[in-house]
């Protein structure tokens, strides 16, 4: 599969990405390579990708606790001294290899660490490979709150290996396909076309489909990095899909939904919203609804977590002089960025939802 080029790095597939690396881990390039990897990738991962490795630099690994609850502030705080501890310095290069929570994770502390080393996203889940590990954020939750705390910077390179999903279960391929189909609606008919068909596809597709999501993601960066016009796009299903997720995940009593899963209903949403706005037509808004209602399972809202998700919209982080901005659809395959929304079409949206 082609290489892809972004604004100041590229994009390898398969083998052309262990290709890439061995080049550029030639002796004398980086002091140290140091590897971060959860406590799964480590399983699944780690062996495969190390067998693809040749170089006489010294490899140091840094296993991190899997899960969003350990992406924040204090497991940098044990990275930054983990790695003074092993010698780091401003000539060490970091691999991050794993799932979204790794990529922002590493990217983040690569870039602060020594004032910024290099570090390149080795993607293990579909959602880090077709959007977390793309474009240049990086970055750690505060508390509930996601990604509040953050650096635009683009990776170094990014390599996918599209062999790692083999281990992903279903529930994180679903929790990444929703991203795919993100690009779709708000870039994409025909790619919303083919991804809608999904039951057909076979393996070789994927690696397409894939590719082709990162031609889109990279697409819509390379356009706008620092997000203050069409990467608002990618927003699209994130402002209410946010909410929904730090709602899950800090209230005990709830079941946490992926970020992919949140961000599906997130879709639905705002593609109500979208429609009741004029913007999107009713039978595009009907054909949204049921497709992803199809793939991701019902939530249930009452009163009360409707009341607290819309609560937690003024701490996302696109907010603009205290407004709430919603990137909506105008049609499939387009999308209207700056947008805003009263509280009582929210409420609507999931009524709407919940029907
Ligand atoms: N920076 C960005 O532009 C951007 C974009 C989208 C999402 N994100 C972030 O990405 C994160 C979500 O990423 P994610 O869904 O990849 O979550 P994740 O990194 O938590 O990975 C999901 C789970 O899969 C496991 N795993 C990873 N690779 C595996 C493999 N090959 N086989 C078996 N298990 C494997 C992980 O250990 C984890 O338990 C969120 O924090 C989100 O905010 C960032
Ligand atoms: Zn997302």
């Amino acid at each position: 599969m082609q290489t892809i080029q972004a604004n100041n790095y590229q994009v390898f597939f398969n083998e052309k990405g262990y290709e890439y690396l061995n080049n550029i881990l030639l002796p004398q390039t980086y002091s140290k390579i140091f590897i971060i990897v959860d406590e799964n990738t480590s399983n699944y991962c780690l062996p495969h990708f190390l067998a693809q490795v040749a170089t006489e630099i010294e490899i140091e690994i840094i296993e991190l606790e899997a899960g969003e609850e350990f992406k924040n502030i204090e497991t940098c705080l044990q990275v930054w001294h983990s790695l003074t501890e092993l010698g780091g310095d401003r000539k060490s290069i970091i691999l991050n290899l794993g799932g979204g929570v790794i990529t922002d994770i590493g990217g983040f502390i690569a870039c602060t660490f020594k004032r910024g080393i290099d570090f390149i996203n080795i993607p293990t889940t579909l959602l880090s490979m077709v959007d977390a590990s793309i474009g240049g954020k990086n970055g750690v939750d505060l508390g509930n709150l996601k990604n509040q705390i953050g650096v635009i910077k683009e990776p170094t390179a990014v390599i996918i290996d599209t062999h790692f999903l083999e281990t992903l279960p279903g529930e994180q391929m679903r929790s990444g396909f929703a991203e795919m189909l993100k690009h779709g609606l708000i870039y994409d008919i025909s790619y919303w076309n083919k991804l809608k068909n999904i039951s057909t596809l076979n393996t070789d597709d994927l690696d397409n489909l894939i590719h082709q999501s990162v031609v889109i993601k990279n697409e819509i960066v390379t356009q706008d990095l620092t997000e203050n016009g069409i990467r608002k796009a990618l927003n699209f299903g994130h402002t209410l899909g946010h909410a929904i997720e730090s709602y899950f995940l800090e209230n005990e009593n709830k079941k946490s939904l992926l970020h992919g899963e949140a961000i599906a209903i997130g879709m639905i949403l705002e593609s109500y919203i979208s429609k009741e706005k004029g913007l999107l037509s009713t039978e595009e808004h009907h054909e949204i609804k049921y497709i992803l209602s199809d793939i991701y399972h019902k939530v249930t809202f009452d009163q009360n977590d409707i009341e607290n998700c819309i609560d937690l919209l003024i701490y996302d982080k696109k907010n603009e002089f205290g407004t709430v901005q919603f990137a909506l659809l105008n049609k499939i395959g387009h999308c209207k960025i700056n947008e805003t929304c009263e509280n009582n079409l929210i409420y609507k949206a999931f009524e709407d939802y919940k029907s």
